[in-house]
C-alpha cells in the first residue's frame, strides 16, 4: 500500500513543456505492432511511446529521425516488462584503436557520422522494443486524458518506455556471460561459466561446404560496445578494456567456435584469458565496484547487485532508485506513476542529469532541455506519509544485439 495522496497529482501541472502531452515527437519514428482486445490499449501503447521519445528528444539533439520498431508481446507475467536494445550495431575503429559495436542510432542521428568499418549497411530500424501486453499497464494521465490513479498492481508504461528507449541508443553492456545469454543457461557445451564474461566474440558466420552447419568464425577480438569504453573499476580507475586483450588470445583470427558455449570453454581453458574473465564477472557481482566514468571525469555506480536477477553492467546502481537518476535502475515498482517517483526524488527532468551525461559521453548531442519539473520542496509536506516504494518490482532489460555480417 502506498500512502500517498493521489488528489494532489492534479496540481502537479509543472511541466513546462508542450511535448509532455504524448504529441508525436519528431526526433522518433515509432511502428507499433500490437494486437489487443483492450480497448484503447495500443493507441495508448503508442501516444506512451511518443512521450517516452518527447522525454528524450527534450535533452537529445538528433539530426536524422530515430526508426523505432516497437512490439507488444504476451508473456508470461512473471515480472517481466519490457526490453530495449538497439536494432542493429556497427563496427566501428575508435580513436583509441580499439573496435567497438555502435549503436545504430548514434551512426544515424549524428553529423559527422561516425566511421563505420567497410561493409556493413545500416538496417531500417536503430530500435527495437518489446513490450509486455501481460503486465497491468498504467498510462500517465497526459496519454489518457483521465486523472484516475495507478492501481497498485500496475506498472507506469511511460517509465518503462522511456527506459528501454536509452537501452536502445546504446545504453547496454557486451559484458556477458555468452553461454547463457545466447544460448539459454541449458546450452551444450560448456557449464558453469558464468564466471567468465566478456565482450561480443563473434562478427563473422560462415559455412563449412556448399551445405555445412554454421559456425562462428572468431576475428580475433572480441567486441565491446561503445558504452563500455567508459566502465571503469570504481577504487581503482582501471579500464574494463584493459582486460580485453588477455581475452581477445583465446583464439587467433580464423579460429572456428561451433557455437558461444565452445567460445567460453575456450576462454576458460585460457589462463589469462580466463583470469581477466573472471575477474571482471567478480567485479559485476560486486556492490559499487564497477562504474560509469563521465566525460568530466567523475564516476556514476553501475548495478553490480547479485542479488537482483536483471543485475547488469548497463544499469545504474542502487543509490540511484530514489535519485533523479532513477530511470536507468534495474526495476521499476508497481504502484507509482513515474512522475511520482520523480517529484519524489526532487528530479527536475524525466531523464537525470547524471544520465544525461552518459548520453553526452557516448557521443550523443546533449542540449539544454526546455521541460522542467518544479522542484520536490514545493510538494515534500504532502509526501511525508509516504513510506516509499512499496509495490512489486518489475525487472526492464536491456538485451544484446550484434550485427551479423555474413561471409
Ligand atoms: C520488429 O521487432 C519484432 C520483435 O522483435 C521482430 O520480430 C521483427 O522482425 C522486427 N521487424 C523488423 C522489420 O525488423
Ligand atoms: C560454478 O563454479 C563455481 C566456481 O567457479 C563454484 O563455486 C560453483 O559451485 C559452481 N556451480 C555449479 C552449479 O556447479
Ligand atoms: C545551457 O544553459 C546554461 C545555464 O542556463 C548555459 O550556461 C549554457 O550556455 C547553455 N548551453 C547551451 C548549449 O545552450
Amino acid at each position: 500500500m502506498l500512502p500517498v495522496a493521489f488528489g494532489l497529482l492534479l496540481t502537479w501541472t509543472g511541466w513546462a513543456h508542450a511535448a509532455a502531452t504524448g504529441a508525436p515527437s519528431s526526433s522518433f519514428r515509432f511502428d507499433l505492432a500490437c494486437t489487443s482486445a483492450e480497448a484503447g490499449y495500443c493507441d495508448n501503447v503508442k501516444k506512451t511511446l511518443e512521450l517516452a521519445g518527447s522525454y528524450v528528444e527534450d535533452v537529445v539533439s538528433f539530426s536524422s529521425t530515430i526508426q523505432v520498431n516497437a512490439t507488444v508481446v504476451g508473456f508470461a507475467n512473471d515480472g517481466f516488462l519490457s526490453q530495449g536494445r538497439p536494432s542493429s550495431t556497427l563496427v566501428v575503429k575508435d580513436s583509441d584503436g580499439r573496435v567497438r559495436l555502435y549503436p545504430q542510432a548514434l551512426i544515424r542521428g549524428k553529423t559527422p557520422r561516425p566511421a563505420v568499418q567497410e561493409g556493413q549497411e545500416m538496417t531500417k530500424y536503430d530500435v527495437e522494443i518489446l513490450i509486455n501486453s501481460n503486465t497491468p499497464a498504467y498510462f500517465p494521465a497526459s496519454v489518457t486524458g483521465s486523472s484516475k490513479a495507478i492501481g497498485k498492481e500496475e506498472v507506469d508504461l511511460s517509465w518503462t518506455l522511456t527506459h528501454e528507449l536509452l537501452h536502445g541508443l546504446g545504453h547496454l553492456t557486451a559484458w556477458r556471460d555468452h553461454t547463457q545469454e545466447e544460448h539459454g543457461a541449458d546450452a551444450k557445451g560448456a557449464s558453469n561459466t558464468s564466471e567468465y564474461l566478456t565482450p561480443y566474440p563473434f562478427v563473422y558466420m560462415v559455412r563449412s561446404g556448399s551445405t555445412g552447419a554454421a559456425a562462428l568464425q572468431y576475428d580475433g577480438h572480441t567486441y565491446p560496445y561503445l558504452f563500455d569504453r567508459f566502465l571503469v573499476e570504481t577504487t581503482s580507475g582501471k579500464a574494463l578494456d584493459d582486460y580485453i586483450t588477455a581475452i581477445d588470445g583465446v583464439g587467433k583470427a580464423g579460429t572456428t567456435f561451433a557455437d558461444g558455449p565452445a567460445f567460453v570453454s575456450a576462454v576458460a581453458g585460457n589462463g589469462p584469458a580466463a583470469s581477466a574473465a573472471s575477474k571482471v564477472s567478480t567485479l559485476a557481482k560486486t556492490p559499487g565496484s564497477v562504474s560509469f566514468r563521465l566525460d568530466d571525469g567523475s564516476l556514476v555506480t553501475l548495478d553490480t547487485d547479485p542479488a537482483l536477477p536483471s543485475s547488469r553492467l548497463d544499469h545504474l546502481g542502487p543509490e540511484y532508485e530514489k535519485k533523479e537518476d532513477l530511470l536507468m535502475y534495474s526495476v521499476t515498482p508497481s504502484g507509482l506513476e513515474y512522475i511520482r517517483a520523480l517529484k519524489q526524488a526532487g528530479s527536475r527532468h524525466p531523464i537525470g542529469e547524471k544520465t544525461q551525461s552518459i548520453l553526452r559521453t557516448m557521443g550523443y548531442n546533449v542540449k539544454n532541455s526546455s521541460m522542467v519539473l518544479p522542484m520536490s520542496s514545493s510538494v515534500s509536506g504532502s509526501m511525508a506519509g509516504s513510506k516509499g516504494w512499496q509495490g512489486k518490482l518489475h525487472v526492464m532489460t536491456g538485451v544484446m544485439v550484434v550485427s551479423w555480417i555474413l561471409s
